[in-house]
């Protein structure tokens, strides 16, 4: 008779519940299993006889044949070896579980002596099996604090097979994992860079607005101008992330293998600055194992690139329809994954490779040609969808020795961002988007109006500086978070004014 036994795959960051069929028949010593599966769950082969022989079990020299139902959906990774373990065990010995195995999910990777190793992607497997009315899930004992994120469902931690089997046979005890509510609470360890920052009060407005309102920022200047320091220094003002942002953001980390035992759930915002010579499936995501790459790793958070025009032009380009549409989507031979992709862009320039081209103190010494094709580096397109580009000049003597930021000051900033932050919650509540830079057509016509007065001021900007219809439709986002920073219900011109400032091109058209 053969044995059934449930447990699941991930798709992406979704996961879908796969039946493991196990049959023992007579026959020449042979191991099989079907099902479409990867190379890893192939070699769960090796483990597993290995593991069931080491926990001191017999492993049948027959045949044995598993299949991985349903048939057309690709298996990949390890988490199979323990599903697999068991079912040949009930395939050749009967057991009185008290548990009932048909509402219960086992996973896990399987070591040659039997202990249970870590998997990827545990919380979407759980979130997925309650969803389903799945009672129980059987998991390694490392994985178990991640799962104890979710309520209402028992969690079974393993150390190793033998335990599992000797829990099954009312043998052994385990004690399933109640749920953490400590998990949410969020640990007070406020970043103070920001304070730190001397002068650039512009560059530090538009920060504000930024992180209110969750547009992209394009800062170019001078070597040594505090560009990285500026961009670094976000973290201070960023509101901590929301309870569903939270689970949100964690998923992507879990199914990208970023989860630990001691850190399961990620409270903070991510802030991700990965370096130039980073490929672009690396910073997209897919690989032949699709994972997450950086833009969804900086989810609800920020993507920082410095040295902008070092970027290769191809991995650039490939931003530009994630920073559309706020997801990624990685084809595959078969089918096609999609990642959530909503990030903060921030990215810093010079204006030419030596760096001091607008610099009234030191003189460029870069020739015209130079200067053009570093320049070129960065494209028109990219360069639209910053919504706020700002100039980082040279700090005089005076600035650079002012006092730091209060506490106070700071704090105030970060109350206003909050606040911007609630109005646009109340604002999007019927809806699923959180801050004003994710608004869409109808959203900014129903709630970007503008007076008569405003659209002159708009169209002189699209007919001088000239604004892109994309542009346009940023200012006014622009516009709407700048009135909600002085918590006005409308917008007013000098919200325009301010938002149009952004899109005035700096140094000399850099990316045009
Ligand atoms: N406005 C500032 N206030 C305080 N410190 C600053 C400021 N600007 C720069 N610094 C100091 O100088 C260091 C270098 O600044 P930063 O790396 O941000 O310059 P940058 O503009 O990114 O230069 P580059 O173009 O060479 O990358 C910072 O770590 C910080 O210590
Ligand atoms: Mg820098």
């Amino acid at each position: 008779m053969p044995s059934k036994i449930l447990s699941a795959a991930l798709v992406g960051l979704e996961s879908k519940i796969v039946e493991v069929e196990v049959d023992i028949s007579s026959g020449l010593p042979n191991f099989i299993i079907v099902g479409l599966p990867d190379i890893a769950v192939q070699e769960a082969r090796v483990r597993v006889r290995s593991a069931i022989k080491n926990s001191g079990r017999p492993f049948p020299y027959t045949r044995v044949a598993v299949n991985l139902a349903p048939c057309d959906l690709k298996k990949e990774g390890p988490s199979y070896d323990l599903p697999i373990a068991l079912g040949i065990f009930l395939a050749h010995e009967s057991i009185e579980s008290e548990i009932p195995l048909d509402s219960s999910i086992f996973v896990g990777e399987l070591s040659l002596d039997g202990h249970l190793r870590r998997i990827n992607g545990v919380l979407s497997i759980v979130m997925m099996a309650k969803q389903n009315g799945i009672k129980n899930i059987f998991l390694p004992a490392e994985n178990a604090p991640e799962a104890s994120i979710i309520s209402d469902i028992n969690i079974f931690p393993l150390k190793t097979f033998n335990q599992l089997v000797k829990f099954l046979n009312n043998e052994e005890s385990i004690i399933p994992l109640k749920p953490n509510p400590t998990h949410f609470e969020i640990e007070e360890d406020q970043d103070e860079t920001f304070s730190l920052v001397k002068g650039q009060e512009y560059a530090k407005r538009a920060l504000e607005i930024v992180a209110a309102g969750g547009h992209n920022l394009f800062m170019v200047g001078p070597p040594g101008t505090g560009k990285t320091f500026l961009a670094r220094s976000i973290i201070s003002i960023l509101p901590s992330l929301g309870t569903s942002e939270m689970l949100e953001v964690t998923r992507i980390y879990s199914v990208a293998g970023m989860t630990t035992a001691k850190k399961p759930l990620i409270q903070n915002r991510p802030f991700r600055n990965p370096h130039h010579s980073s490929s672009a499936a690396a910073l997209i995501g897919g690989g032949r194992f699709p994972k997450p790459g950086e833009i969804s790793l900086s989810h609800r958070g920020v993507l920082f690139l410095d040295e902008l025009p070092e970027f290769p032009r191809a991995v650039l380009e490939s931003l530009r329809q994630p920073l559309e549409d706020g997801v990624v989507t990685v084809a595959r031979v078969s089918s096609s994954i999609q990642f959530p992709a909503r990030f903060i862009l921030i990215t810093a320039a010079n204006p030419c490779p030596c760096g001091f081209l607008s610099d009234p103190k030191q003189t460029c010494c870069c020739t015209p040609n130079q200067v053009l094709k570093y320049q070129k580096r960065i494209s028109g397109p990219l360069l639209d969808r910053m919504d706020l580009q700002v100039e980082v000049p040279r700090l005089d003597f005076n600035k650079l020795t002012q006092e730091n930021a209060s506490q106070e000051e700071i704090a105030k900033i970060r109350e206003k961002i909050k606040k911007a932050r609630q109005i646009q919650r109340a604002r999007f509540s019927k809806k699923e988007i959180l801050e004003n830079s994710e608004m869409g057509h109808k959203e900014i016509s129903k709630f970007c109006a503008i007076d008569f007065e405003g659209k002159m001021i708009l169209k002189k900007a699209v007919e001088q500086i000239p604004l892109s219809a994309r542009a346009y439709y940023r200012v006014l986002k622009v516009a709407r978070t700048i009135a909600d920073l002085d918590q006005e219900e409308r917008i007013k011109i000098n919200h325009l004014a301010e938002a149009i400032q952004y899109r005035i091109k700096q140094m000399g058209g850099l990316g045009s």
